[in-house]
């Protein structure tokens, strides 16, 4: 299981020394959170933060896009210094091509589902997708309440990823705590986000490690199709 802080509940007047005590704490990737206040209501940051960011910082920069037409900013993410872009379906007219842009561009790329939004909306780009996102909250905001129908959901994905022999990983963000990975991990995720259930409980370290043994101690990785 690979931990993604969402630098969303960071302290965004020290974003380099929270990147910087991420990777003291063994950390390897963090999420970084992009609104547009269009897609979602509230808005965050953009390429330029994202830019500075990346010269302190060797994490890897796992960034989700929540903004409209995402295709017209993939550029200029991957040229701050993205390591996976992470588009919404419900934000891409032609999601296949701004996937291939992705990868073409160098850069892993991934698939974001809102709750509401059923698995067959991915089904035709899972070849060669490197990762899926399960939202189980509507995003917009950090510090929600985990919607429980997701767990179903990430099962059913990995079910569906097994049928289509696609390697794409597992993300599951919003609302993921120590108390919800071991389930979640059982069902199939291998990648898990948490903002303020990680950022409001340092030491780093500590908490990290809190997730993992969450995730693993609670039975078997693999997952009953
Ligand atoms: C929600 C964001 C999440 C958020 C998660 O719109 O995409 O990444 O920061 O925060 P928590 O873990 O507090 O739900
Ligand atoms: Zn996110």
């Amino acid at each position: 299981m690979v931990l993604s802080p969402s630098l969303l509940s960071a302290d965004f007047s020290r974003l380099g020394e929270e990147l910087a005590e991420l990777e003291r704490a063994g950390l390897s990737w963090v999420h970084l959170d992009v609104m547009d206040g269009s897609f979602v209501p509230n808005i965050t940051f953009g390429p330029p933060v994202i830019k500075r960011l990346r010269e302190v910082s060797r994490l890897f920069f796992d960034v989700h896009l929540m903004i409209r037409e995402p295709e017209r900013h993939v550029q200029a993410f991957a040229a701050a210094g993205a390591d996976m872009l992470v588009v919404h379906a419900e934000a891409c007219l032609h999601l296949e091509r701004t996937l291939r842009e992705i990868q073409n561009l160098g850069l892993k790329a991934g698939v974001a589902l809102n709750p509401a939004t059923p698995l067959c909306a991915v089904e035709e780009v899972l070849e060669g997708l490197d990762m899926a996102l399960i939202m189980s909250v509507n995003p917009g905001f950090g510090g929600q309440t985990f919607i429980p129908s997701s767990l179903d959901k990430v099962s059913r994905l990995r079910r569906m990823l097994q049928e289509r022999g696609s390697k794409a990983i597992i993300q599951v963000d919003g609302g993921v705590t120590p108390e919800n990975a071991g389930a979640l991990v059982r069902a199939g995720a291998q990648c898990l986000v948490s903002g303020s259930s990680f950022f409001a409980f340092p030491p780093y370290a500590e908490r990290r490690k809190a997730f993992e043994a969450a995730a693993g101690s609670d039975g078997p990785r693999e997952v009953t199709p």
